[in-house]
């Protein structure tokens, strides 16, 4: 699927992501990078959304630094307020209350059947309804603005199809109100996979690296990473196509570097440590800008203040609006009806 939409007006897309603090490599080369280039070509809203953290028992006391730190991230990789409405799902009611309409049209059956539903309520004794409904107010972000399409990975695309069932099902019972949106799953990158080398690339499983780290930091996290098993001394020839270490080359390091690692790896001729350390300077040199503009943001922490206070205004009046609409469908306004 293409990123380039049609011409004319700019068809709107939105997408989000949970406050986990700063960004790491894997939300960069899974999703932000993308956002960032979508910019110039849609309408954009980029989300932050903590109301969907709560599902999954998020600490309170480091919730608002969580959100705080995403918002650095967003700004720092190039997330442009200028272009972009950016801001905090909870600062947006209007998400909440459309998820509750939702309810009336979404089957449990439905979201019982969602992989992610069944994978984060498997070891659960008591199981909370945020966890099954989740993906009800995932609707209710998207559908908020009418967005024509969601850019995510594939592992969003269960939602995704069950944001087009909501819109579907709502504008069947009460009139045509929502559109049906489409998935722009990025085909680009497959599965980001972690330091560990067989995981997908997480905070919570500590086999990343995050954005904003330091060359240091950045060479203590690349220097952990897994490669070939079969390779254990320094000369023994290597295989690229089963290490993950060369796959992240091909997001950072230029194509003759590369296939002269390739080479150099299949004789045995180049370490692991040498290899690594390329892709660990590499990665310090693309994000050095990232980190110079956080570092603004860190001392300005109004800045980052304004741009989501902005960004929750311009939210609102879109939100308001269509939340006024669905309400009216719903037959939720007597007041104006009986006037
Ligand atoms: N469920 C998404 C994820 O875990 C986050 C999300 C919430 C989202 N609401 C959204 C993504 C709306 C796209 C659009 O990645």
């Amino acid at each position: 699927m293409s990123d380039t939409p049609s011409t004319g007006a700019k068809k709107r897309i939105f997408s989000g992501m949970q406050p986990s603090g700063e960004a790491h490599l894997g939300n960069y080369l899974g999703a932000l990078r993308r956002w960032v280039g979508m910019q110039d070509d849609y309408d954009c809203i980029w989300c932050i959304v903590d109301e969907h953290a709560i599902t999954a028992g998020a600490d309170p006391a480091s919730m608002p630094a969580m959100v705080f730190d995403l918002a650095v991230s967003y700004l720092a990789v190039g997330l442009d307020p200028e272009k972009a409405i950016i801001f905090v799902q909870s600062d947006v009611p209007e998400h909440t209350e459309l998820a509750w309409l939702f309810n009336a049209v979404t089957p449990v059956g439905d979201l019982e059947r969602m992989t992610q539903y069944k994978d984060k309520s498997q070891n659960l004794e008591s199981i909370p309804a945020g966890i099954l409904n989740y993906p009800i107010l995932q609707a209710a972000d998207i559908l908020l603005y009418k967005a024509y399409g969601v850019p995510v990975g594939a592992d969003q695309k269960q939602h995704l199809e069950l944001t087009r069932e909501i819109a579907r099902k709502f504008n069947a019972a009460y009139g045509d109100t929502f559109p049906v949106t489409e998935p722009l799953i990025g085909e680009d990158v497959g599965r980001i996979v972690g330091l560990d080398g067989k995981s997908k690339m997480s905070k919570s499983l500590n086999n990343t690296v995050p954005v904003l780290s330091e060359p240091d930091d950045v060479w203590a996290r690349v220097r952990t990473a897994v490669t070939d098993p079969q390779r254990v001394r320094r000369d023994d020839p290597g295989r690229p196509e089963v290490c993950n270490v060369y796959s992240l080359h091909a997001f950072f390091t230029d194509d003759t570097t590369r296939t002269d690692i390739e080479t150099r790896c299949r004789a045995g001729t180049i370490g692991c440590v040498d290899c690594k350390r390329i892709l660990s300077d590499n990665i310090s040199d693309a994000f050095a800008p990232y980190r110079e503009r956080a570092r603004q943001y860190l001392e300005n922490p109004d800045q980052v203040r304004r741009v989501l206070n902005e960004g929750a205004e311009k939210a609102r009046v879109i939100a308001r609006e269509t939340l006024a609409e669905t309400k009216q469908r719903m037959g939720l306004n007597w007041r104006e009806a009986l006037s």
